[in-house]
């Protein structure tokens, strides 16, 4: 029996080579090894997103995105959230369990709040949806970025402040799967790439849209290594080769900015040709495809946790 894995990303726009390197092709490269499952979290991304058009047009971007990176729908369940309601009744039963200052130390709460933001209640809760979207399925191995680890630990906590509550061991504990040196991908100005800091290099752009987005790198003078450019390079080449770039190019930070631009290029190059070729027909097949698999696990799941609280009568 292969383990399982469950790993997911919000439907909130368009991607970039932080999810891919941190998320993606971590999946990629080791999805077969396990029993696997990869969602697109729409009902996370209705957090932050109020508009049907768009939230339709990233449900459909994130799995065009899937199958352009070389996911095979055959041999992982690819689905939505919102297609199993399940993970929402689950959300609601991890409500009950946790306390509101336990929900107050989430990181995407608390930013929100210090920036001076009106969370909503779902942003607030969100952890414990996130939770559903993990032990519903019985995952051991989420992989995941660095920025995903305090959810992980939340979900452990989910699962078990409800195994004591029931008296049960029905929810395992889940593992985080992160990657070292790719834990955090840093933006074109050193921070974390992220879409909300409006600092991303996006992944399936054209050569012009990389190309300006590279450009934009900040890069300091104090020394001949522009470190922000380096951070970015070292995810396409290998040290010893870009030791020897970096010499050559001491101090010419717009030639290493280029060779930069090439390089991702290069590597974009295949999986943008097979993303421009998938219809949509295709990715409404896939995820119909999808729902019903993970339906058919999550409501097992499901009817044997009704029974645990007690609202099963019949
Ligand atoms: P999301 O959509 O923000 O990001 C998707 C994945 O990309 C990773 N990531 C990064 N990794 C390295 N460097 C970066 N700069 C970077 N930016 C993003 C994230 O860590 C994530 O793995 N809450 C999740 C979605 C989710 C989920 C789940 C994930 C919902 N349910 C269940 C796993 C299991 C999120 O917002 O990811």
């Amino acid at each position: 029996m292969k383990k399982r894995l469950l790993t997911g990303l919000q439907a909130s726009g368009q991607l970039h080579i932080g999810n891919y390197f941190g998320a993606l092709k971590p999946f990629v490269d080791t999805y077969e090894e396990y029993d696997s499952f990869l969602m697109v979290a729409d009902y996370h991304a209705l957090t932050s997103i109020k508009d049907a058009k768009t939230l339709s047009g990233n449900i459909l971007e994130a799995v065009r995105v899937y199958l352009a990176i070389g996911v095979d729908p055959e041999r992982a369940t690819l689905f939505k959230q919102s297609d199993v309601p399940e993970h929402m009744e689950l959300g609601w039963i991890f409500n009950c369990l946790v306390s509101v200052p336990f929900l107050q130390q989430a990181h995407a709460y608390k930013d929100k709040v210090a920036k001076g933001l009106e969370a909503n209640a779902g942003l607030f809760t969100y952890p414990m949806l996130m939770a559903a979207d993990i032990l519903l399925y019985d995952a051991e191995v989420v992989p995941v970025g660095e920025d995903q680890r305090q959810h992980i630990e939340y979900a452990r906590e989910a699962g078990g402040k409800f195994n004591r509550a029931f008296e049960t061991e029905e929810f395992r504990a889940p593992q985080e799967l992160i990657l070292k040196g790719v834990g955090t991908v840093p933006g074109v100005n050193g921070e974390k790439m992220s879409k909300s800091y409006g600092n991303t290099i996006p992944l399936f752009a054209t050569k012009d849209a990389i190309a300006k987005a590279v450009m934009s790198i900040v890069t300091d003078s104090s020394g001949d290594t522009p470190k922000n450019v380096y951070a970015i390079h070292s995810l396409y080449r290998n040290e010893d080769e870009l030791t020897k770039l970096y010499e050559e190019n001491k101090g010419n930070y717009k030639a290493l900015k280029e060779s930069l631009v090439e390089d991702i290029e290069a590597h974009i190059a295949p999986m943008r040709e097979k993303y421009q070729n998938i219809s949509d027909e295709e990715i409404l097949s896939v995820l119909k495809n999808g729902a019903e698999k993970a339906r058919t696990v999550a409501s097992k799941k499901m009817e044997t946790v009704r029974k645990k609280v007690g609202v099963a009568l019949y």
